[in-house]
């Protein structure tokens, strides 16, 4: 149980690579982490907050309030409860949002709040990876100092072949067992 004790949010945006994270959230509970999940509005499309709450155990959190009973969600505790936020998979447009602190659903103002880590994985298609907007974000992403785990090359769900599927959740693994082993006290 290497992450017992270890508390991490895992953010999911609307990518078709959402998918992926199911793997990844049963390989982090595997493990002993103790995860929150917030996603993005568009993330919903893709994969249900159902079965990404069944898989850690606690409500999914996607809004910032409930409209019924006024009921809200506290970005500052999140991100302050948070040992390591992991953003997988992270689209052109959370990427951009992120880079430059547009603070428009839960999963940002999490980010903006959080002090600890942060690993984010990129899925879209190899064009939009490639266009300078994208890599201008991750450069900022990166000299914020947070951990890019680059996208694999191989086919995409477009039907094109290039850069940009989303690694594979075993290998973001490793990664998080590299930070956690070299942070001791994250
Ligand atoms: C079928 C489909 C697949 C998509 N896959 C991706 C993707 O892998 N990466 C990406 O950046 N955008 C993708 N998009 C576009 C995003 O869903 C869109 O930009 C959305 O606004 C992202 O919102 P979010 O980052 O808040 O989740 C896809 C759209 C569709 C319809």
């Amino acid at each position: 149980m290497e992450f017992q004790g270890k508390k991490i949010i895992l953010c999911v945006c609307g990518s078709i690579a959402a998918y992926k994270a199911a793997y990844l959230l049963r390989g982090l509970v595997k493990l002993g982490a103790e995860v929150q999940v917030i996603m993005t509005p568009y993330a919903k499309e893709f994969i249900t907050p159902l079965t990404l709450s069944t898989l850690s155990g606690r409500p999914v959190l996607s809004e910032f309030f409930t409209r019924d009973n006024g009921q809200w969600n506290s970005h500052v505790d999140l991100g302050l409860w948070a040992d390591l936020i992991l953003v997988a998979p992270a689209t052109a447009s959370t990427l951009g949002k992120m880079a430059n602190g547009i603070a428009d659903n839960l999963l940002i103002t999490t980010y903006l709040s959080a002090k600890c880590p942060v690993i984010i994985a990129p899925a879209m298609d190899l064009d939009m990876f490639q266009h300078p907007s994208t890599q201008r974000n991750i450069e900022l992403l990166r000299s914020y100092g947070n951990l890019i785990i680059d996208p694999a090359s191989g086919e995409l769900a477009s039907g094109l072949v290039g850069k940009g599927r989303m690694e594979e959740p075993e290998l973001i693994l490793e990664k998080i067992k590299t930070i956690f082993s070299e942070k001791k006290n994250c």
